[in-house]
């Protein structure tokens, strides 16, 4: 009686462990170190390398370190299970999707408590937040697995995915890949992170219980030597990876010119804007949720506090309040709010960066900064004065770290929340509904959470908007990622001959100057025809060798000048889809009254035969009146995510794309994939096809006439896969897509690591009779998720 009496007194609160015994027993019996699991069994451990708990800095156990054989003998066994999986009715692969849903279930528990050792997260998280989810993204893609065939036709399975995932949420993130994957009937190699593998391993026990098929999943352990292996090898399709922007750029250079799909969720910087009129102390516990959880290692933490100078000091005096509420300690005891960081690498990353933060003479707040004696524990922090050059205020600190800063009106927010390399999330708070769905759309980011924020379910795509990568996980959106279109791969096509000479329809360069009336069809930049910055022009031959015409020749300095001009256009992205439509329809319109006269030009430049030319100037305007219909019509989704939430899925404009046309029906191309790009309020740098660019220059009369705005698009002539180059490199583009020459697209991926631009090289192999529809149209926006809170 007397200790409940002393409790009252006290209100402290005693220690309450979760138990962790059935996991001790676990790791025991592993002992002498864990094995991959390749083909449905564990092999015998190989090099061994040590696991510790990083809240008492103890070795929990020894996991083998893959190499490059273990990664060939891995990717041998999904291939090898890959026809029948693939084979299996979409009924027979949700049973077994289910299974592990079920099964994830029942080990509840024990996977929340070796989450916890293993990474040093509050048991209290692993258990309601990560397991939850986990069997939740399990049992939602069980369900897509037996709708795909149905909702994803004329799509097929990708092949043998690669998957590299991070320790933040390690069996949280497998299931984010894997669930997915095997959904939409494809098997995987998978490696966990060097310093979370347990749950990974667990899993895999789990995949021989539940009888899924051998081969199907393959885990590999080990470190970043080990993902190289898996991303370099040759018989994987598609890499899957969430990591470090760092590495994933690494990623997008090594797969360049692979022909392997890749998907890439890497780091952010996210903004916490925090409007006068929020409600204040929601608002507070809206900042413990983004920047404590997970001890703030966490990609898209709200990690950047925005808030109006009129209630900074209040809500910082709030903070500040709670921040002393805030239990550091072992993260096994369930009242502890903030655990340990992941190893001791990250806590010495942290220090650094708050080293450099001092030095700058920034102010820290720390309520409390005892701490446990062993481990990486790092106390709650709040930065404040701090600059928008501030190095705290650009990189991810991935701890719990909150940088703030002010802010005076809601364009000033938008301005600071965009100023960012970065575009992963976002979180706005305010009682105004208008303001708070204007500032939504205006945040460069994958996911936007009003008056919430870290809100996560599987029915809604995740994932990033520029350097924070591309690709979504989650969703109806996240499944394109693991299908590809169900027809014959394209034949790499041969490099085209190197340049001005020989190529047909393609004669050496010649001054401006020399002609005496400068015929030269110019570029088109801000709605305006410009002079190529070179002075020289090229001639446009026909298949005989006779000069058609001339084109100027572009070089960077045309291009950089076309993305100055396009980025001004970004009015078009925000005009309504109808005035776009108008717009296209006008374009279609004026293209039809000048069919004869592109049916010449055709025949001209390529020697089609008549019929040839006049179907293919039919063609362009069909298609182009077909991307007007579209306009409007291409609509985002209301995702069945949380009770109380309307997740609003957008699809919006990537901003500034670059598209390289290929020389194939030059007209019929060039429409082809401008249309859709312009259709979803894209601002576009267009190449034409360099061997026959005629047809696209005599398009700059169309579109003045068709009221397209001046900079929605914007034409440079020359040696396509020079500008492509241009193109691919430049940090003002969003997007590029690129119909070319296999070395050509393998150069564009490698170039577009750079920003981290999304791109699109499979175009050549398209038939252009039939390119037209839905999947253009997808590749030319990328989904924002607003999630929307109702009810008081
Ligand atoms: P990391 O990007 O190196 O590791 C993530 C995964 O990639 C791990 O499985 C690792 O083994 C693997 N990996 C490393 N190098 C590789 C390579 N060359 N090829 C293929 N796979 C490779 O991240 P790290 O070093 O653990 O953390 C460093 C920083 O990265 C953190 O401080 C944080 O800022 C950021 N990060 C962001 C994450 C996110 O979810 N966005 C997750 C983890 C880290």
């Amino acid at each position: 009686m007397g200790v409940i009496k002393d409790i009252l007194r006290t209100m402290d609160y005693g220690p309450a462990p979760e138990g962790a015994e059935h996991v001790r027993a676990w790791l025991e019996e592993h002992e002498r170190g864990f094995g991959h699991f390749i083909n449905g069994a564990f092999l015998r451990p190989g090099e061994l390398f040590d696991v510790f708990n990083p809240a008492t800095a103890k070795r929990i156990a020894r996991v083998s370190q893959g190499s490059p054989a273990d990664i060939d003998a891995a990717v041998a066994a999904a291939r090898k299970a890959l026809p029948k999986w693939a084979a299996l009715s979409g009924f027979e692969r949700s049973k077994h999707i289910y299974a592990l849903a079920r099964h994830v279930q029942k080990r509840e528990r024990f996977l929340a408590v070796l989450e916890t050792i293993d990474n040093g997260k509050p048991i209290r998280e692993s258990r309601d937040i990560d397991i939850p989810l986990v069997a939740r993204h399990f049992y939602h893609h069980a369900g897509w697995a037996s709708l795909i065939d149905a909702e994803f036709p004329g799509t097929k399975p990708v092949g043998v995915c690669g998957q590299i995932i991070p320790w933040n949420f390690p069996l949280l993130m497998l299931a984010w890949k894997i669930a997915p994957a095997l959904a939409a009937g494809n098997t995987v190699v998978l490696k966990p992170a060097e310093f979370t593998p347990l749950t990974a391993l667990a899993f895999a026990a789990i995949c021989v219980e539940t009888g899924l098929p051998t081969g199907v999943v393959n885990i590999v352990t080990g470190d970043g030597a080990t993902g190289a292996a898996l991303v370099e090898h040759r018989g994987v399709d598609k890499i899957a990876f969430t990591g470090s922007t760092e590495v994933g750029r690494a990623i997008r250079k090594a797969t360049a010119g692979t022909g392997k799909k890749l998907s890439l969720e890497l780091g952010g910087k996210s903004p916490f804007v925090v409007f006068e009129d929020a409600d204040l102390d929601s608002t507070v516990e809206g900042v413990v949720d983004a920047i404590w959880f997970n001890q703030g290692q966490v990609c898209c933490a709200g990690s950047r506090l925005l808030v109006a100078e009129s209630v900074a000091e209040t809500l910082y005096a709030k903070l500040r309040a709670r921040m002393a509420h805030l239990r550091v300690g072992d993260p096994l005891d369930k009242s502890t709010d903030v655990g340990a960081i992941v190893a001791p690498v990250q806590l010495e990353r942290i220090r650094r960066l708050m080293r450099e933060g001092e030095a700058e003479g920034l102010e820290f707040f720390r309520a409390d900064d005892s701490l446990p004696e062993q481990g990486c524990f790092y106390p709650p922090t709040l930065v404040t004065g701090v600059e928008p050059a501030s190095v705290l205020a650009r990189e991810e600190i991935f701890g719990p770290v909150l940088v703030a800063q002010t802010f005076r009106t809601p364009d000033e927010a938008v301005a600071l929340a965009n100023n960012t390399r970065y575009g992963l999330a976002a979180s706005v708070w305010t009682e105004n509904v208008n303001r708070a769905l204007e500032v939504a759309a205006r945040i460069k980011a994958g996911v936007v959470w009003i008056n919430s924020t870290n809100m996560f379910d599987a029915a809604s795509g995740f994932g990033g908007y520029r350097e924070s990568g591309f690709g979504r996980e989650g969703g109806r959106e996240g499944l394109y990622e693991y299908r590809i279109a169900d027809e014959p791969k394209p034949k790499p096509k041969p490099a085209r001959p190197p340049r001005l000479a020989a190529s047909p329809g393609f004669a050496p360069a010649r001054n401006i100057a020399d002609s005496d009336i400068d015929r030269t069809a110019k570029m088109y930049v801000g709605g305006k025809q410009a002079r190529p910055d070179s002075g020289y022009s090229y001639a446009a031959l026909d298949p005989a060798g006779r000069e058609v015409g001339l084109a100027g020749l572009g070089n960077r300095k045309d291009i950089r000048n076309a993305v100055e001009a396009a980025a001004k256009a970004s009015a078009w992205g925000a005009a309504t889809a109808h005035n776009r439509a108008q717009v296209l329809y006008y374009v279609a319109e004026n293209l039809a009254a000048r069919e004869a006269e592109f049916a010449r030009r055709l025949r001209a430049m390529t020697g089609a035969p008549a019929r040839a030319a006049k179907a293919e100037v039919e063609a362009s305007i069909r298609r182009a009146f077909v991307y007007a219909a579209y306009a409007d019509k291409f609509d985002g989704a209301v995702h069945a995510t949380r009770s109380r939430f309307v997740t609003i899925a957008m699809n919006e404009p990537w901003g500034v794309m670059g598209i390289v046309c290929p020389d194939a029906v030059p007209l019929l191309a060039f429409i082809s994939l401008v249309m859709p790009a312009i259709a979803m309020g894209n601002c576009v740098v267009a190449i034409p096809s360099a061997s026959h660019p005629l047809s696209a220059t005599d398009l700059y009369s169309v579109l003045d006439t068709s009221d397209v705005p001046a900079g929605v698009v914007n034409i440079v002539t020359g040696e396509a896969n020079v500008l492509a180059k241009t193109l691919a490199g430049h940090d003002g583009v969003d997007a590029l897509w690129y119909a070319g020459d296999a070395e050509g697209a393998a150069e564009v991926e490698r170039l577009a690591a750079g920003n981290l631009k999304a791109t699109w090289t499979c175009v050549p192999a398209i038939d252009w009779a039939k390119a037209e529809g839905r999947e253009f149209l997808r590749r030319a926006t990328q989904v924002k998720n607003i999630w929307t809170p109702y009810g008081e």
